[in-house]
This record gives structure tokens, C-alpha cells and sequence, in this order.
């Protein structure tokens, strides 16, 4: 049903970074360092917590339908929590300061779940059913699939906030959804793909394929849902 990306875990390189930049900072001291650290670690806890929170209110949804419709709108999910190191250079790209607190507070997609849907219907059947539940709040919500983006790029992004119940506290936790069909999860993997492999030069060579991949992928879509409505009539 979901696939966990566990990012790996280079200690080495954390360390290196981190103390690299904190050393850097005004009155860098050893304890200091060492707690920033600890911080880092229990914030990666808490956002895989809310991973599976999120995770679980999506599959019971998905199993209900199941039982109500006998069609599953989700195909499978992937999650992930951001890794320590891109986190600290998204830290560091945007200028902000290391620690968690302006992390927790400016970074939005440190837990992130990918849903891929079968149908385009589907999208937004989970979407309103999800956030419709009394505990989940929208933060953010971007329709790339209304409105895409002009090299092609489809996906409806969500934000949400969600209570994390901890022993000694509740922490509500943002989590970014990236909600997609199998074709549009197709499309964005290859052009991501392009983008990191062998620099932007593939993009560009590719720009105008892409651009038709996306718009044909969308027509397959269409007439699929069509098909996929009459029969359940
Ligand atoms: P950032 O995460 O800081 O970039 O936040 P944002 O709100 O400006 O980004 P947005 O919601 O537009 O996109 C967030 C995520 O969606 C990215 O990290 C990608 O995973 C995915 N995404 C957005 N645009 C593209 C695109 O053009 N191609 C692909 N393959 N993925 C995209
Ligand atoms: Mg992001």
C-alpha cells in the first residue's frame, strides 16, 4: 500500500555541515551544538509520526470506498521524511537560521506523502473527504492540475496541519500531500529525472516533448474516466 523512502543517513556528513555552519555563527559553543543536534533527530521522530498519521486516515478512507464502491481510489503512496542534510540547505538557501524551531516554523514539506490515485476523480473525492475530518487543517493548497504549470507539471498539492499526540504534549505538524494519477506520477518522475540527471541542459533539449507527453497524458486520462464512469453506472 505505501512505500517508505528512507533517505540514508550519513552521520559523517551531517556533522561536517552542521558544525561547519554553526561554527560560523556567533558565540559557537560545543553544548550548544550538541543539543541543536538532539533537536534535529527528535523533529524527525515527530514528522514521521504525523506521516503515519496521515497515512492511515488515507487508508481507511481508501478501504471504506472499497467497501462502499468495490474501487480503491488510491493505486499506492510514498513518504518520506526530508533528510537531515537537505533540510539544513534549505535552511541555508533560504537564508534562515539552523535550528529547529525556524524549521519547524518556515519548512512545510518535511514530511511528505506522494498519493497516486487511479482516476482524476478520485483526486479530489480523497481530497474533500480527507479534509473534511475535524482534526485536519488546510495550510496550503496549490491545484496543478486546474492550473498546470507551463512546462506540463500536474498534481494537486495540499498542506495540512495535523496533531501529533506525544506523551507529554500535542504537536501539530504540517505535512505536504502531493496528490497525482499514475500518468502524471509517470511524467513528473521522468522530468525530474531530466532535471537532476546530466544538468538542465535535458530539459530544455526536451521541453516541447514533455509539454505534449503532458497534454496527451491528460486526454488518456479523460477518456479513461469517461469509460471508467459508464461502466459503473
Ligand atoms: P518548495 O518545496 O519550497 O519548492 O515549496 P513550493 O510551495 O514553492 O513548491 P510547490 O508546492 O510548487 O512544489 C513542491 C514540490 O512539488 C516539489 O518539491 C516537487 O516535489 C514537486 N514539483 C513542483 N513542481 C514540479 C515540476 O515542475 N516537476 C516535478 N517533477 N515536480 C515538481
Ligand atoms: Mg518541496
Amino acid at each position: 500500500m505505501y512505500v517508505d523512502r528512507k533517505p540514508s543517513l550519513d552521520l559523517v556528513e551531517i556533522k561536517e555541515s552542521m558544525s561547519k555552519k554553526l561554527k560560523e555563527t556567533e558565540g559557537f559553543n560545543s553544548l550548544a551544538y550538541f543539543d541543536t543536534l538532539v533537536d534535529f533527530v527528535e523533529l524527525n521522530h515527530v514528522y514521521s509520526s504525523a506521516l503515519e498519521e496521515v497515512t492511515t486516515k488515507l487508508k481507511i478512507l481508501d478501504d471504506e470506498f472499497q467497501v462502499i464502491h468495490q474501487h480503491n481510489p488510491i493505486h499506492h503512496m510514498e513518504r518520506r521524511v526530508k533528510s537531515t542534510q537537505s533540510l539544513l540547505s534549505k535552511l541555508e538557501r533560504k537564508g534562515l537560521e539552523i535550528n529547529v524551531a525556524t524549521a519547524k516554523e518556515n519548512i512545510l514539506d518535511i514530511a511528505g506523502i506522494r498519493v497516486i490515485c487511479n482516476y482524476i476523480e478520485d483526486i479530489y473525492v480523497l481530497e474533500s473527504l480527507f479534509l473534511k475530518q475535524e482534526d485536519v487543517k488546510l495550510l496550503k493548497r496549490k491545484d496543478y492540475i486546474e492550473n498546470p504549470k507551463e512546462n506540463g507539471y500536474r498534481s494537486l498539492h495540499l498542506v495540512v496541519s495535523i496533531p501529533v499526540f506525544l506523551s507529554e504534549k500535542i504537536a501539530h505538524t504540517p505535512v505536504e500531500l502531493q496528490i497525482r494519477t499514475i500518468g502524471m506520477d509517470m511524467w513528473a518522475s521522468l522530468e525530474h529525472k531530466m532535471r537532476y540527471k546530466n544538468t538542465k541542459r535535458n530539459t530544455e533539449t526536451y521541453q516541447t516533448a514533455l509539454l505534449e507527453c503532458a497534454r496527451q497524458i491528460s486526454d488518456v486520462e479523460e477518456k479513461m474516466q469517461n469509460m471508467h464512469n459508464e461502466i459503473e453506472k
